[in-house]
């Protein structure tokens, strides 16, 4: 299971192979009742529908439910579009990748800060007075461009290619914000008031890691939906939109504490 967990794709795989035997095993039962093309449209929707039940059972996240439930019929589509050019193919997976490199690298995929918790995040930097703030792996740079002003500085780093361009181009046009193209792990904390980060449960353990080596005594790093597992947060802010956004704010002392992931809860330092 750890390896399903760390490698979902095997989880996907061995969802599609266990419907595809289902899938056999119906045909073979139903091939003198039903003509070749209802066997072909049954053996698909219960490949996608096995498919995706698999993937629940094993516990992966919900976009490889999905992803498991459309993947038959893309393929069905794609060994049917025979007359179709080979080249849009090549097109969509380099522009997929220049947007979702960090979701097979990083399992960081690409969803953005709503409203209401960009107005969570704005009351923060007031409540604490912070002159400088950074979203790790800024996405759009919305955020960014939301909390830049009023004399503090907001720095989004992004290392998608496509995504860092557009918003680049944005905080620009906008004049609101920098963004730069660098990885959230070669990032100095050091000077920020308030980190910010919305990434995916993998990597918090490592990132908490690196808040609490880098990050100076008062300042704050604030996880959406995310909580570092074994380090109790500071405060948790419950937000009232539809998707009972959590916000982990774990504030940074000296370097005494616990490190994460330590088993024992941990105070955030
Ligand atoms: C869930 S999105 C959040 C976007 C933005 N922070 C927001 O809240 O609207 C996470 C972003 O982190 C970026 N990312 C993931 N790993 C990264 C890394 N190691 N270095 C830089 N960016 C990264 C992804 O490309 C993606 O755009």
């Amino acid at each position: 299971m750890r390896a399903i967990r760390s490698y979902p794709i095997i989880g996907a795989v061995i969802a599609q192979v266990a419907a595809g035997v289902t899938v056999i095993a119906i045909s073979a039962g139903l091939a003198g009742v039903l003509d070749a093309q209802s066997l072909f449209w049954l053996g698909l929707v219960v490949q996608s529908v096995a498919a995706a039940l698999v993937t629940r059972l094993l516990g992966l996240p919900v976009w490889w439910v999905w992803i498991c439930l459309c993947f038959p019929a893309a393929l069905a589509l794609a060994l049917n579009a025979g007359e179709l050019p080979a080249w849009p193919f090549g097109v969509g997976f380099v522009v997929l990748y220049l947007f979702f490199s960090n979701t097979a690298r990083e399992r960081v995929p690409l969803y953005l800060t709503n409203r209401l918790t960009t107005e969570a995040l704005l009351s923060l930097v007031h409540q604490r007075g912070a002159r400088r703030f950074i979203d790790l792996g800024s996405g759009l740079g919305g955020v960014v461009r939301a909390l830049d002003g009023e004399g503090r500085h907001a720095t989004g780093v992004e290392s998608a290619p496509m995504v860092w361009l557009v918003s680049a181009l944005l905080s620009k046009i906008q004049r609101r914000g920098e963004i730069v193209r660098q990885d959230i792990w070669s990032t100095d904390l050091s000077g920020e008031d308030i980190v910010y980060a919305f990434l995916s449960p993998e990597p918090m353990p490592q990132l908490f890691e690196k808040a609490r080596r880098e990050m100076k005594p008062g300042s704050l790093l604030v996880s959406n939906s995310f909580a570092v597992p074994g380090v109790e947060a500071s405060e948790i802010w419950e937000l009232a939109d539809r998707r009972k956004t959590r916000l982990y704010l774990y504030e940074m002392h000296q370097a005494e504490a616990a490190s994460a992931g330590d088993g024992a809860a941990a105070k955030a330092s």
